[in-house]
C-alpha cells in the first residue's frame, strides 16, 4: 500500500513538472484543414517572448541539421532573419504584440507556405524538431499541451504535397 502511494507520488511529481508530457503526432490527411485553436494565454505569460524566441531559434537550429534542411535559407543572415519572422508570429498567435502584421503585413500562412514543398512526412519532421525543444521544457504540462496541440493540427495546413 505505503509502496503504491509513493509511485503515485512519484507520477504526480513528474505530471506536475511536464514529464509526462505526450507529444502525439496526428495523422494528416492532405488536403484537409481541420480547425485550428489558438495555444492557452497563458502559455505566453509563463514563458515571455524572449522564451518563446529561444524555443523557435532552436527550432530553427534544428531544422537546420535535419533532413529538410533545404527547405530553409542557407545563407546565415536570411536564417537568422527566418527566425525572426517566425517568432514574430507565434508571438503574436499567443496573445502577444502583432509584430508579425507590423513587419511582413497579413499573416496568410498557407500561402506563404505555398512556394515549398511540404509533404506529410517533411511536416512530421518538423514536428520532431519541435518535441526535441519542448521536451526539455520546464512549465506546466497543460501549457505545454496548448502549444503542442497547435503546432499539430495547424502544421497540417501547410502540407501542399502528398508525398515525397
Ligand atoms: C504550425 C505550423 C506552422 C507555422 C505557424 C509556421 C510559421 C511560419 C512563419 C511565420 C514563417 C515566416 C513567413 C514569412 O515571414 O514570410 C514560415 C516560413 C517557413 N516555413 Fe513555416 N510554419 C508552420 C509549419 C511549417 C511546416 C510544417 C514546414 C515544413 C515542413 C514549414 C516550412 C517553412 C519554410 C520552408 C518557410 C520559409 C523559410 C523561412 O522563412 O523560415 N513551416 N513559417
Amino acid at each position: 500500500m505505503l509502496f503504491i502511494v509513493i509511485l503515485q507520488n512519484f507520477e504526480n511529481n513528474l505530471i506536475k513538472k511536464g514529464y509526462k508530457m505526450e507529444f502525439k503526432i496526428s495523422e494528416a490527411i492532405f488536403g484537409t484543414r481541420p480547425a485550428v485553436e489558438k495555444p492557452s494565454l497563458k502559455f505566453l505569460e509563463t514563458i515571455k517572448e524572449d522564451g518563446l524566441r529561444e524555443i523557435i531559434s532552436k527550432h530553427y537550429d534544428l531544422l537546420r541539421q535535419s533532413s529538410i534542411k533545404d527547405l530553409f535559407p542557407q545563407d546565415d543572415e536570411e536564417f537568422e532573419q527566418a527566425k525572426i519572422n517566425s517568432a514574430d508570429f507565434f508571438i503574436q498567435i499567443c496573445g502577444g504584440p502583432d509584430y508579425f502584421n507590423q513587419h511582413r503585413g497579413n499573416p496568410m500562412m498557407v500561402k506563404r507556405h505555398a512556394p515549398f514543398k511540404i509533404t506529410p512526412k517533411a511536416r512530421r519532421v518538423w514536428l520532431e524538431c519541435y518535441i526535441e525543444i519542448l521536451k526539455d521544457l520546464d512549465i506546466p504540462e497543460d501549457l505545454k499541451q496548448s502549444f503542442w496541440n497547435y503546432l499539430d493540427i495547424f502544421s497540417m495546413w501547410m502540407i501542399n504535397l502528398p508525398e515525397d
